[in-house]
């Protein structure tokens, strides 16, 4: 059975999904995108998303290719044409296209793509059990904040990651860790305060993020928002990273040092359960 994708206007069945060579995204990664979670067929925070979406294109002096309100229509008429029960929808904005040259025309329109991917959100391996991180050097740009489709060094860092046997790459600049390749990085101090890294151009704003924060306030929990050295990850009490397509994933060994007791930590726990209880309509708000 072939996906349903939507190109510029039109619902086509994969095969028929086309666009030029000439798009702006494949040649310069001058294009943004959007991934929001989907379980029970409804968006996860799309709320946040959609608006970080319309930022990324301001910051980068891009139109909306639509209105929000019919970005929105898209991705619910692409879960419903692919029946997506669980899983992920995915927009892209590009510049558009036009014959390569640095230098853009500026009236040129913009191209917008969706798709969805079916998979499992809840109830994975590594939500249950944790994964294990691996601590690279971060070689992004300086403006982290804008979420672009030039993501050679965040693949890069996944791929050494892998081979180090871990699931996240944690990236580090300076001595202190910025965020994960595709992921927000968490610690809990062993005196329990919750620590991540500001908002700034060093990190993109976390839509999954937001919500654990505030998560954590309902909790009560004592957090900081400040830069946190490798040192620190690695002794910490607990940690987590947060994305919309991961949830609240525990981490369990941070550059080969177990964290805790090499198990999910009970503030992590509370965390994954609270998240889930605020993100998800009563309906399917089933662990
Ligand atoms: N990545 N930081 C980076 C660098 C990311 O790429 C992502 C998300 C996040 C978490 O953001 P959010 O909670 O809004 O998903 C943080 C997505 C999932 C991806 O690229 O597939």
């Amino acid at each position: 059975m072939q996906r349903t994708i939507y190109v510029n206007g039109e619902y086509k069945p994969e095969s028929e999904a086309l666009i030029s060579v000439f798009d702006r995204a494949f040649l310069f990664g001058d294009g943004i995108y959007e991934v929001s979670a989907v379980i029970g067929g409804r968006m996860i925070d799309n709320h946040l998303h959609i608006a970080r979406l319309e930022r990324s294109l301001g910051e980068l002096d891009m139109p909306m290719p639509l209105s929000r309100e019919d970005l929105v229509e898209v991705q619910q008429e692409l879960i419903a044409r692919n029946r997506l029960d669980e899983g992920v929808v995915y927009l892209q904005v590009s510049r558009g296209s036009e014959d390569r040259g640095f230098d853009y025309s500026d009236d040129l329109k913009p191209s917008l793509i969706g798709f969805t991917q079916s998979r499992k959100i809840r109830d994975t391996p590594s939500l249950r059990d944790g994964i294990r991180v691996a601590v690279v050097d971060d070689l992004r740009w300086g403006r982290r904040d804008i979420k672009t489709t030039m993501l050679l060094a965040q693949v890069q860092a996944k791929r050494l990651a892998k081979a180090a046997g871990c699931a996240e790459a944690w990236l580090v600049q300076d001595g202190t860790i910025t965020e994960g390749a595709s992921s927000s990085a968490f610690i809990l101090t062993r005196a329990g305060c919750l620590v991540t890294r500001p908002n700034s151009h060093a990190i993109l704003p976390g839509c999954t993020r937001q919500a654990v924060l505030q998560a954590a306030r309902e909790l009560g929990l004592e957090m900081e928002e400040r830069p946190f050295t490798v040192d620190e990850a690695r002794t910490a009490g607990e940690a987590f990273l947060t994305s919309a397509s991961s949830l609240v994933t525990p981490v369990v060994e941070i550059d080969g040092h177990t964290i805790g007791e090499g198990r999910p930590g009970p503030v992590t726990r509370r965390i994954q359960q609270i998240y889930l209880e605020l993100a998800l309509p009563a309906e399917t708000s089933v662990q």
